[in-house]
């Protein structure tokens, strides 16, 4: 496979670059990979290479640099932003040694900012992506992390990440949370009946047991204790509390048709109360201070939450997320949130998650999701991660590596895959980027640490 590029192969790259040629047509032409031609873009637009390489007697440096500087900028579609984000180090390829990156910039004009993990327990999943936020905090775009499994705990984080990432524990399992599921947000169209419908479907989702009647009932539940909206479409949230009220007042009513429907709603959903997990005086969650925190990492523990209650106050704290970066209106890299141990959310039509995953490259949050099995994340989440970071799985039944070779445009085979995928050892992943599968070691904290330091 990848043979390592040599000096005259990477002169005519250069070239080839600055008259505008697609990576393909490059790499074809010089008889290097195209992930090698992006690799050498990468460092153009990084301003590792002196463009002195190149034949300086056709045309002055500096008029050289120009050309390619605009040439890339074309390819990637950078105008009018910020063209300083430099993309992150994911690790070494094992064949040809070069670098794998990962471009997180929506600007870059790569397909989305989302990143999958994936990979069986002890691999590396949680280390990866503590490299990954501690690069993004380097270059200030601070991440929120949803921490079910207590993977991100300070306590057991490497020490390069609490120097270089300065995380920031956020205990909702402890303290609860002070958001009002019934607040409603810009996105809620038909404003009483959009918060209605997500708190019932959000339910829903969470509470296996509910079905379509208990879902009805909810709805209803809900928009009787929400307000009328005010000329403006405004509305002040009632306290969470009222809802559990209302079921109960329903199930006490001798004369409501569906008594024993409430009471069995009520109690479905009586947990959320029991803990009285969203309460005023929970921890608070201020997206605002976060996203100018000029790239610290956020961790909110979920741990010590009930399981179902884990993914309500994420599922909640999401809808709470996506109101306050919808308000903030379309806009370059801001933030990126992850959720390790993805299995525990849904990525079903209309959840949070989905959402996300859709639209929030438009608001400027990439996506990173970590779990163990293909099969926690929907094709939703397949489909929308331009980057996997593949960990060691069984894959028993192939489906990882059969996925995986739908993805990729190099000429590693369906068996090159699953062989690989397979036996990684520890630290080392399967990469796709921009449809480029690489045997990847990632690179660990201390080395990352040398270079952070300088
Ligand atoms: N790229 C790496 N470089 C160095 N050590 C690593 C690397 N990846 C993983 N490790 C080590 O392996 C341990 C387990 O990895 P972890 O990320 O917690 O696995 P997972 O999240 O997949 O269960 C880490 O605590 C770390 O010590
Ligand atoms: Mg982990």
């Amino acid at each position: 496979m990848a043979k390592r590029i040599n000096k005259s192969q990477r002169e005519e790259v250069l070239d080839l670059l600055s008259q505008g040629h697609d990576r393909e047509t490059i790499a074809a032409r010089v008889g290097v990979t195209p992930a090698q031609v992006s690799a050498i873009n990468a460092h153009v637009s990084m301003g590792t290479y002196e463009l002195s390489l190149r034949d300086s007697s056709k045309e002055p440096i500096q008029q050289s640099r120009e050309r390619v500087d605009a040439v890339l900028k074309e390819a990637r579609n950078l105008d009018g932003v910020d063209a300083t984000f430099d993309p992150v180090l994911i690790g070494t390829d094992a064949e040809s040694e070069e670098p794998v990156y990962w471009n997180p910039d929506p600007a870059s004009g790569s397909a989305n900012p989302h990143v999958l993990v994936l990979g069986e327990s002890g691999f590396g999943k949680t280390y990866a992506v503590s490299c990954l936020l501690t690069e993004l905090a380097q270059r200030r775009i601070p991440s929120i992390v949803f921490d079910y499994s207590q993977g991100f705990s300070l306590d057991n984080s490497p020490q390069e990440f609490l120097q270089f990432g300065e995380p920031e524990e956020l205990d909702a399992g402890r303290n609860g949370v002070n958001i009002n599921p019934l607040q409603g947000y810009p996105f809620d169209l038909y404003g009483p009946v959009s918060v209605a419908q997500r708190v019932a479907d959000t339910f829903k989702r969470v509470y296996s047991g509910i079905g379509i009647q208990q879902h009805a009932m909810l709805r209803q539940a809900v928009l009787d204790v929400l307000p009328e909206s005010d000329a403006e479409g405004r509305q002040e949230a009632p306290p969470f509390l009222n809802l559990q009220h209302q079921l109960e007042s329903y199930a006490d009513d001798p004369g409501h048709p569906n008594r024993r429907l409430a009471a069995n709603i009520a109690s479905h959903i009586s947990t959320v109360f029991v803990f009285n997990t969203f309460r005023s005086n929970g921890q608070d969650m201020q997206w605002g201070d976060m996203l100018r925190s000029d790239g610290r990492v956020f961790v909110v523990k979920l741990k010590g939450l009930e399981y179902s209650l884990e993914k309500a106050v994420t599922e909640f704290l999401l809808w709470n997320f996506i109101g306050y970066v919808e308000s903030l209106g379309p806009g370059p890299l801001r933030c990126f949130v992850v959720m390790d141990e993805a299995h525990k959310l849904s990525f079903d039509n209309g959840s949070p998650a989905e959402k996300l995953l859709r639209e929030g490259r438009k608001f400027g949050v990439g996506v990173v999701l970590a779990s163990q099995q293909l099969d926690d994340f929907s094709s939703v989440a397949f489909s929308n991660t331009a980057t996997k970071l593949v960990f060691q799985v069984g894959d028993d039944n192939s489906s990882v590596s059969r996925q995986l070779h739908r993805k990729i445009r190099n000429a590693h085979s369906f068996s090159d895959i699953y062989e690989v995928v397979t036996k990684l050892p520890r630290g080392w992943a399967y990469v796709v980027t921009e449809n480029i599968g690489r045997v990847t070691r990632v690179e660990s904290f201390e080395e990352r640490a040398k270079r952070w330091k300088q």
